[in-house]
């Protein structure tokens, strides 16, 4: 199973994928974690020992050019758009008690179409990541989708868009569902965050025209904790219901 999770900055998305990840984790499966999120956040979210050495994929810079056959004093020149990244997660990427940890990094340019060696590099691992078969991989995005091509958002089971209950939250979200439907993906959900009331709900389901698939609450214990991880009692609940519902077994 793959599932992308995207949403407007700030919404969850880390959050999210934190708790999705410790859930599945705990059901004794192993996961392949993927941090696209320039502004790295998901190894710290997940206590991953020594996150802050973690090295970003996209800093692999002598290894980004040999794979891609580049120089990289002509990021501009000829390169392959087809480099070799089978082996990256076992060989360049930390693992932890059932977590592979897969950290992008910030391609230096980030326009969505940019075909630098990095951008190409982190692509063709992603498309790789989801072809990869009986494997879970859990997808931390950046609010949209432009780290997935087309091919690859083939390969993406289930697109997870994050909302709030404000307009701005919602505007982001539908904005992604059409993008994330233009990639030909059809399994998008969403889910409710900091979610204080029915009214809440009822507003987002009735801005999103569907109906949310799952509810995380406001979370006193997040709250606390000032932007650090911590998966509670409630929280867990509340990501376990959810991952039934998306992937079918409630
Ligand atoms: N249900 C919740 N209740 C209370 N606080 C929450 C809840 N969900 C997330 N938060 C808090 O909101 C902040 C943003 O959450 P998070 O980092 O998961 O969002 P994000 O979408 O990944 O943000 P970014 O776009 O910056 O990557 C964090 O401080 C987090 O602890
Ligand atoms: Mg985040």
């Amino acid at each position: 199973m793959k599932i992308a999770i995207t949403g407007k900055g700030g919404s969850g998305k880390t959050t999210i994928a934190a708790g999705l990840i410790k859930l599945l984790v705990e059901k004794e499966k192993s996961v392949i974690a993927v941090d696209c999120d320039p502004d790295i956040s998901l190894g710290l979210a997940l206590d991953f020992p020594e996150y802050a050495r973690i090295k970003p994929i996209c800093e692999m810079k002598d290894l980004i050019s040999q794979r891609t056959e580049s120089d990289p004093l002509k990021p501009q020149g000829f390169f392959k758009i087809n480099p070799k990244v089978d082996d990256i997660p076992e060989k360049f990427c930390p693992q932890d008690k059932g977590v592979r940890l897969i950290v992008m990094g910030k391609v230096d340019k980030p326009q969505g179409g940019c075909l630098c060696p990095e951008n190409t590099f982190v692509r063709s691992l992603i498309g790789h990541l989801v072809l990869r078969q009986d494997e879970i991989v859990i997808m931390d995005m950046v609010a949209g989708s432009e780290h997935l091509g087309r091919a690859t958002a083939r390969g993406v089971d289930i697109f997870l868009i994050v909302a709030e209950p404000s307009e701005t939250s919602i505007q982001t979200a539908v904005h992604i569902q059409s993008l994330a439907q233009g990639l030909g993906i059809t399994k998008i959900f969403y889910v409710a965050n900091k979610v204080k009331n029915e009214s809440d709900i009822d507003f987002i389901n009735a801005s999103l025209k569907a109906k949310v698939k799952g509810v995380i609450s406001v979370n006193k214990a997040l709250e606390q904790a000032r932007g650090r991880f911590v998966f509670d009692e409630t929280l867990h609940k509340e990501v376990e219901t959810m991952y039934n519902a998306i992937s079918g077994l409630s």
